[in-house]
This record gives structure tokens, C-alpha cells and sequence, in this order.
């Protein structure tokens, strides 16, 4: 093995003996991964003591950013009163109890707030659970044949066998011989990318609808159970579907009675400037998935609302079976709930929803700044969620070879000038801060990123 001589110790240890998750396996044999060390707010230190702004707080996750005492607090409280407990079996704890009364106080639709949250480890797992739910709720209500699940192009909605299946990101797929049976895809709202010359974007919305309406009826609509959606598609490329196309498709789905899945890991509680992208973007979803920010990340935590019309039909199934056969050892973990419930109440207290509203113009504007650059096609977001998407030929539309590493390159820049960012499929640079940051801080990030824009420049003309 060999490893940078630059490579700090610990470096060192952590390329000899982790497996990285979402990693070049070879390329970080060679690179060593940067090791971070502490938090502090929306920065974050590496082992040299070098800070950072975390411009993707994490991964989409740290809300409250990375030292929030309360929730240090919090987690210790819990830990010395009841470290763990489930809820097997005629069995539930006080904070669990608490968690569910609030989540669905806040749930964000009446068909919800009739409904129940089941509770699981991560995004996947929640994700898991919904795909889980489409074939026992109808087999419950005596619809056996109703199975198959739509999902899109570009979505993302975890790593299980099922999730991974669902996403439509292709390095998902290969060599995991996925996806399973029972997937089918459609096309992704991304008008940069996909919308024809000339097609305005309600038009590109009305395409995909027909898109999806035609595919039903080719399966046939009797075997079709769900629908799973991002309200913004995160990591295929933070993608903000046109206008209409959510109340082109909503309508579609009721029709042919599919169950519709929003997966609101990243955009539940409040990434978007509402409490839940199915508010920004007026969802009625039967089942929607949260995660990440729902403790700010400090916890692996995840919560899957149901519906009335869902839950009462798994109750009676689960009394004819005599148990609903699935949870987790740590579903609704005593931890996780008790972070989950002061990191909620903080939100309230701070006003966090507000402040993302607040602190949206300044951002957005800030990524719009650069859409005039030769490198940059597209800039797009909504609340703190943002991305630009580089370009050859910005007219054109016309990306760069892949093989050049061009947004690869551009956010090492950044980490250079002190800013962590991600890079998507296709060279889209993502943007997804802690909720708490401020306008003096979105402008120094937004300093950073064009530092490392013209560095790029510069790379690219061999300068
Ligand atoms: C929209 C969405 N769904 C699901 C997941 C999977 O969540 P996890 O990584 O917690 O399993 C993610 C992770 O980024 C996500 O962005």
C-alpha cells in the first residue's frame, strides 16, 4: 500500500485499515483521506488544525452545525437515564412516546398528521421501510398484484438491496447486480439536462406526467403500487423540478391509486424554507421518509410517517397475522429520540425555518453571481440547497468530458481555500449548508467558491 508522504499518521492508520464508503478504493490508497477532527458551528478542523466551512453540512445533515452543546447535553441525559430500550412487543419508552406526539403534531398534511411514524436507523432504512409497506399494505387490502414501484432517473433513496434499487444512479447498480425486480424508471424533472430545444419547462413538466401516465398503463395500472420522489433530487445533482410537474404527476398517481413516497431525507425539516419540502412544493404523499436533520445528524436517527388510510390497513393485517414482522433492535432508540426531540425544540426556540427563509435571497443570490461564468451552465436551488452545474460550451448545454475530473479538481481547489463542497455525477457542484448559517458567513463561502472557480479557469487554460 502507498500513501501520500504528505499523509498524516492518521491518515495513514485510517487507508490501512477502513473501507470507505462512496470512495475511489485505490485512488485513497494513494491520496489519504483528510481527517477532521472537531467542530465548531458550521466549521469543521482537520488533524493539522486547519478549519473549513462545511458548505454540504456533511452530508446534507448537520443543521445545527458541528457543536451544538444541547445536543451533547441531551444525548448524556439519556445515556444516564435509560441508555436503551425498544418497542417490541407491548413494549414502548417515555421518549419514544414523546417523539411520535410531536412528529406528528408537525407532520405537514391532515392525511399524515390521521397517520403513525415508524421509526428506523438512516434514510435507507426508512426508504426500506416504505417499499417494505407498498407490498404489505396491499396485500392487506386484498391488491396482491399491485408490487411494482416507480422510481426516477437520478433519484437517490439509499443502499439496501430495495433503496439501492430504487435510486437510478447507475455506479448503484453495477456489480451489485441491481436493480432488483419490480423497479421501474421514469425520467428526471432536470430541464437543464433533459428538457428539449425550445421546451419551455411547464411543457417539459406535462412530457414527463405523459411519461409517467404511458408507462402505467403499458404495465398496467393494477400492478403498479408506488411512486418515490425527492421534492429536490439531492444527490443526483440537487435538481429542482420545473414548475407543474409535481401537480401534473400528484393527479396521476391518485388515478391509478399508487401509493406516492416522498423522500424527504434531505429536505425534511426545513432545508427548503418550510418545515417540509412537501409544503415548499405542495405534496400529498402517503408515506414520507426523514432522516439527517431530524437530529441534526449527531445521531443516526430516521422516521417514516404513514398514513391513516396505510396504517389502519397494516393494523388489521398484523391482528389477523398476530405481529407486524418487521423493526429494528433500534428502531426508535431512546438516544436518537431524546436528540431528535431538543434538536426539534431548538428549531422552534431559534426559529430556524424562519432564518432559513431569511438567509434564502442571500444564498441564492450568491450562487446566481456566478451563472454568468464561462464554466458554469447552470445555477439552481431552493431555500439553503444549491448547486451549480459546470459546462464546456454554457450555450450549448455540452458538459465536460467526464474523464477530465473538472468539478473533481474544482472542489479540491476549495478545500484548499477552506471550503468543503461535494461534487455530483456530471460535474455539478452542490451547496447544502448548516441551517444556522449566517449572511456574513454565506458570503465568505461564497468568497471561497470563487477563488476556486478561477483556479479552475486558470487550470483549464494551462495557465
Ligand atoms: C434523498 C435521500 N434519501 C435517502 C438517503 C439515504 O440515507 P442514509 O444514507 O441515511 O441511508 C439519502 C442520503 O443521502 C438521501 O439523500
Amino acid at each position: 500500500m502507498t500513501v501520500s508522504t504528505t499523509a498524516s499518521s492518521l491518515a495513514r492508520k485510517d487507508v490501512a485499515n477502513h473501507f470507505h464508503p462512496y470512495t475511489n478504493l485505490r485512488a485513497i490508497e494513494q491520496d489519504a483521506p483528510l481527517i477532521i477532527v472537531e467542530g465548531d458551528g458550521i466549521e469543521v478542523i482537520d488533524d493539522a488544525g486547519k478549519r473549513y466551512i462545511e458548505g454540504m453540512a456533511g452530508l446534507w445533515c448537520a443543521s445545527l452545525g458541528f457543536s451544538e452543546k444541547r445536543l451533547a447535553e441531551a444525548a448524556r441525559r439519556q445515556m444516564e437515564v435509560l441508555p436503551y430500550y425498544h418497542s417490541f412487543s407491548g413494549k414502548a419508552h417515555n421518549v419514544v412516546a414523546e417523539l411520535s406526539e410531536k412528529l406528528i403534531s408537525l407532520a405537514p398534511t391532515p392525511a399524515l398528521r390521521d397517520g403513525r411514524v415508524i421509526f428506523a436507523n438512516s434514510g435507507s432504512e426508512a426508504n426500506d421501510t416504505a417499499f417494505k409497506l407498498v407490498r404489505y399494505y396491499h396485500n392487506a387490502i386484498g391488491k396482491p398484484q399491485k408490487k411494482k414501484v416507480i422510481a426516477r432517473v437520478k433519484g437517490y433513496h439509499g443502499v439496501t438491496v430495495a433503496t439501492a434499487s430504487l435510486s437510478g444512479i447507475p455506479m448503484m447498480h453495477q456489480h451489485f447486480d441491481l436493480p432488483i425486480d419490480g423497479v421501474l424508471r421514469v425520467g428526471c424533472p432536470h430541464p437543464y439536462q433533459f428538457a428539449q430545444d425550445g421546451e419551455a419547462p411547464e411543457q417539459f413538466a406535462t412530457r414527463l406526467a405523459e411519461e409517467l401516465e404511458a408507462l402505467i398503463l403499458k404495465e398496467g395500472p393494477d400492478t403498479i403500487g408506488g411512486f418515490i420522489a425527492e421534492p429536490i433530487q439531492g444527490a443526483g445533482g440537487v435538481i429542482v423540478p420545473p414548475p407543474t410537474y409535481f401537480e401534473k404527476i400528484q393527479p396521476i398517481l391518485k388515478k391509478y391509486d399508487i401509493l406516492f413516497i416522498a423522500d424527504e431525507v434531505i429536505t425534511g425539516f426545513g432545508r427548503t424554507g418550510n418545515l417540509f419540502g412537501s409544503q415548499t412544493f405542495k405534496l400529498e404523499p402517503d408515506l414520507l421518509t426523514t432522516a439527517k436533520m431530524i437530529t441534526s445528524a449527531y445521531v443516526p436517527l430516521s422516521a417514516l410517517y404513514v398514513s391513516g388510510k396505510i396504517y389502519q390497513a397494516c393494523a388489521d393485517a398484523s391482528a389477523s397475522l398476530g405481529v407486524f414482522g418487521h423493526g429494528y433492535t433500534y428502531s426508535g432508540h431512546p438516544l436518537g429520540c431524546a436528540v431528535a426531540l431538543e434538536t426539534l425544540k431548538i428549531y422552534e426556540e431559534r426559529q430556524i425555518v424562519e432564518h432559513v427563509r431569511a438567509m434564502t435571497p442571500v444564498f441564492q443570490q450568491g450562487l446566481q453571481a456566478f451563472a454568468g461564468h464561462p464554466l458554469i451552465g447552470d445555477v439552481r436551488g431552493v431555500g439553503l440547497i444549491g448547486a451549480v452545474e459546470l459546462a464546456e460550451d454554457r450555450t450549448a448545454r455540452k458538459p465536460f468530458d467526464p474523464k477530465r475530473g473538472v468539478g473533481a479538481y474544482l472542489v479540491r481547489r476549495a478545500q484548499e481555500h477552506g471550503l468543503i463542497l461535494r461534487v455530483m455525477g456530471g460535474d455539478i457542484i452542490a451547496f447544502s449548508p448548516p441551517l444556522i448559517i449566517t449572511e456574513a458567513q454565506i458570503t465568505e463561502m461564497m468568497t471561497r467558491f470563487a477563488r476556486a472557480l478561477d483556479d479552475t479557469a486558470s487550470w483549464l487554460k494551462g495557465v
